[in-house]
C-alpha cells in the first residue's frame, strides 16, 4: 500500500492498553502517535511521570517527553484510539466525535450501539457502511467505531469461516490471561494456582457482541446463532484460550470445517493493511496446540490460533481457539480497525 505518515493520538494513553497503543503506533509505518491525552491526574506531566510503564519492550522514546493532555476536544489529530476506562469512555467519545475526530474505541460503553460499527476487519468490513447512519442520526461529522470484547474477538473469528455452514447452537468455555483484567487486575493470591470461574458481565458479552458480529444489516440484525459462554479466569499471563463446540443446521465435514479455517481471508488480508495477519486463523495440526505461552505471539500477536478441530459426539464439531486477548483483542484490534478506515477513505 501507498506510504503515509497520519498524525494520530491516543485517550487512555498512560493505561495498560494505552501503553499498548503507544508501543505499536511507535513502529507504526502510517500512524505517529503525536498527542497523549489520560486525567487530570496525568494531565501537564510528562508521559514517562504519568505512566507506569508495564511493558517488556521499553518505553518509545519520543513518547517518554511528550506532556500528557486532558480528554477534551480542542487540539487533538483527527483519528483518536481509546483505550479509556469505561466509567468515562462513552461520554468522551461522544464528545470528540461530536467535535469531528474519528474515535477508533477499545471501550465497550459504545459496542452495542446499533449505529456504531463492531468492528473485526476480517469478518464484517460491510458494517463500515453504518458510519454514514451514525453521523446523519447523531449529527456527528467525525465517528466512533468499536473492536469486540478480548475474548469475543477470537470466538467470532473463529466462527465466522463456518457461517457457510449454518451456525445453529455454539458452547465456549474460556480460559482468560490475567493480563485482560488490567493492572493491578486479579490479586495474586486469587489467581496464582487457582481458577476464578466468574468474570462480571464477560458471557452476555461474548454472547451478545458475537451475534452482532457475525449479523447482517451492519449488525443491526444479530446472528440467530445461539451461544452459550462459560468464561473463567486462569493463572496465565497473555492470550485467551477457549473450547468451542458448535452445531450447524446440517453436519459437515470436519475436513470442509478445516479447510474453511485455513482459508479464511478478510479485506485486510486483500489490501495487505500492515496489522494484518496472514494467514488470519493459524490452523494448527499437533494435538496439544494452541498454548497460550507458545503462540500468543504468532503474527505479531494479531493471529487467531484454531486447534484440535474434530467430531463433537453432541453437537457437530469442537475446536480449541487462542488469541493474543490485549493485542487481537485490544490495541492491535483496535489499530486494524483504523487501518482498514484509512484504506477505505473513511479516516
Ligand atoms: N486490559 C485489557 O486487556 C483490556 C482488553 C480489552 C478491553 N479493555 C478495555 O480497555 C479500556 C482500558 O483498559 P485498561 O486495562 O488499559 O485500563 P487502565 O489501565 O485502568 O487505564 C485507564 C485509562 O483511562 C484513563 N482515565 C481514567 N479515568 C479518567 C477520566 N476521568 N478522564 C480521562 N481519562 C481517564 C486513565 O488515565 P490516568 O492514568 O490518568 O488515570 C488511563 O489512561 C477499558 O475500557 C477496558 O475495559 C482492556
Amino acid at each position: 500500500m501507498a506510504e503515509r505518515s497520519i498524525e494520530v493520538g491516543v485517550l487512555g494513553a498512560t493505561g495498560v492498553v494505552g501503553q499498548h497503543f503507544v508501543s505499536r503506533l511507535s513502529r507504526h509505518p502510517w500512524f505517529r502517535p503525536v498527542w497523549l491525552a489520560a486525567s487530570e491526574r496525568s494531565e501537564g506531566k510528562a508521559y514517562a511521570d504519568a505512566a507506569p510503564w508495564r511493558l517488556a519492550a521499553p518505553m518509545p522514546k519520543a513518547a517518554a517527553t511528550r506532556t500528557v493532555h486532558a480528554c477534551v476536544p480542542g487540539n487533538a489529530p483527527t483519528i483518536l484510539f481509546s483505550g479509556l476506562d469505561a466509567s468515562v469512555a462513552g461520554e468522551v467519545e461522544s464528545a470528540f466525535a461530536a467535535a469531528g475526530h474519528i474515535v477508533v474505541s477499545n471501550a465497550r460503553n459504545h459496542r452495542m450501539d446499533p449505529l456504531v460499527p463492531l468492528l473485526i476487519p476480517e469478518v464484517n468490513a460491510d458494517h463500515l457502511a453504518v458510519i454514514a447512519e451514525q453521523r446523519a442520526a447523531k449529527g456527528w461529522p467525525g465517528a466512533i467505531v468499536t473492536n469486540p470484547n478480548c475474548s469475543t474477538v477470537v470466538l467470532a473469528s473463529a466462527l465466522a469461516p463456518l457461517r457457510r455452514f449454518g451456525l445453529s447452537r455454539v458452547v465456549v468455555s474460556t480460559m482468560q490471561a490475567v493480563s485482560g483484567a488490567g493492572y493491578p487486575g486479579v490479586p495474586s493470591l486469587d489467581i496464582l494456582g487457582n481458577i476464578v470461574p466468574f468474570i462480571g458481565g464477560e458471557e452476555e458479552k461474548m454472547q451478545s457482541e458475537t451475534q452482532k458480529i457475525l449479523g447482517s444489516d451492519g449488525g443491526r440484525v444479530p446472528h440467530q446463532v445461539r451461544i452459550s459462554a462459560h468464561t473463567n479466569r486462569v493463572p496465565v499471563i497473555d492470550g485467551h484460550t477457549m473450547t468451542v463446540s458448535v452445531e450447524f443446521d446440517a453436519a459437515p465435514d470436519v475436513a470442509a470445517v478445516i479447510e474453511a479455517m485455513r482459508t479464511f481471508r478478510g479485506r485486510p488480508q486483500d489490501l495487505g493493511l500492515p496489522s494484518a495477519p496472514d494467514p488470519a486463523i493459524e490452523v494448527m495440526s499437533e494435538p496439544n496446540r494452541p498454548q497460550p505461552r507458545l503462540d500468543a505471539d504468532r503474527g505479531d500477536g494479531m493471529t487467531v490460533c484454531v486447534g484440535r478441530v474434530r467430531p463433537c459426539p453432541v453437537f457437530h464439531v469442537k475446536f480449541v481457539a487462542m488469541g493474543h486477548n490485549v493485542v487481537r483483542g485490544a490495541a492491535g484490534a483496535a489499530i486494524l480497525n483504523a487501518e482498514l478506515m484509512v484504506a477505505e477513505g473513511l479516516a
